[in-house]
């Protein structure tokens, strides 16, 4: 059971996909659950303004430090669990950091919007970044969502037993082998003669060369990292 509390400007925006699929049939079984705080609510003005121009210049608004602090308090201490600010300058996002954070009870997870929020609240409060690639979003919920999907597919029940998450990508430190169903011959294409022969111990080593054959011509860093 993971409990997600996701501080944002748009709470419109969950659970999107979220609520689809596997992940939302896990939402209905309360297998996870999530909890939007929207940040405007502690906003202490009439205009209800969350953030300014930043000190030193330059484009955009910085989210303010003092209302996002509030809209965390708010969470009570014992449920906000690892606090996360999703952010391109932030640690990447690997199967082995969604494994750990899959195993979390709950999470709290700050989305940024605009150019970005005051650094000091992130200071104050310990906020772990987390990138989910190079690359820039215009805000951290399309990356929460990400990084939850991920999380989420993990969770005891959610997959139900037939799936083997120790031979799906990069679990063993490789990319996954190809996938064949029927038909047997599609256009001009047959699947591979050795998986319908039956011979297991065939199919598993021809599935690890395939394995390390997509990793080496892809991923020259998981090459690396594999052979050593
Ligand atoms: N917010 C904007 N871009 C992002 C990224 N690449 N990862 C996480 N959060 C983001």
């Amino acid at each position: 059971m993971l409990n997600v509390n996701l501080l944002t400007l748009f709470p419109e925006m969950f659970p999107s996909t979220l609520g689809q699929s596997l992940s939302g049939r896990a939402l209905d079984k309360g297998l996870w659950s999530y909890n939007c705080i929207n940040i405007r609510d502690f906003a202490d003005d009439k205009h209800k303004s969350v953030d300014d121009t930043p000190f030193g210049g330059g484009a955009g608004m910085v989210m303010r430090a003092d209302i996002i602090e509030s809209a965390l308090l708010s969470i009570p201490e014992e449920n906000r669990g690892r606090k996360i600010y999703m952010s391109p300058r932030g640690k990447p996002l690997t199967q082995n950091l969604v494994k750990e954070l899959s195993q979390e009870e709950n999470l709290t997870i700050l989305c940024g919007r605009y150019e970005g929020v005051d650094q000091r609240v992130l200071d104050a409060h310990d906020f772990e970044e987390i990138s989910i690639g190079d690359y820039v979003l215009s805000g951290g919920e399309p990356a929460a969502m990400i990084m939850m999907d991920a999380c989420i597919r993990l969770l005891d029940g959610v997959m139900g037993n037939a799936h083997t998450p120790d031979e799906e990508s990069f679990s063993n430190g490789l990319l996954e082998y190809p996938h064949y169903t029927k038909p047997a011959q599609w256009h001009d294409m047959k699947v591979p003669e050795v998986l319908t022969s039956g011979h297991h111990k065939k199919i598993k080593d021809w599935r690890l060369d395939k394995s390390e054959e997509i990793t080496k011509a892809r991923r020259p860093d998981l090459w690396d990292e594999y052979k050593e």
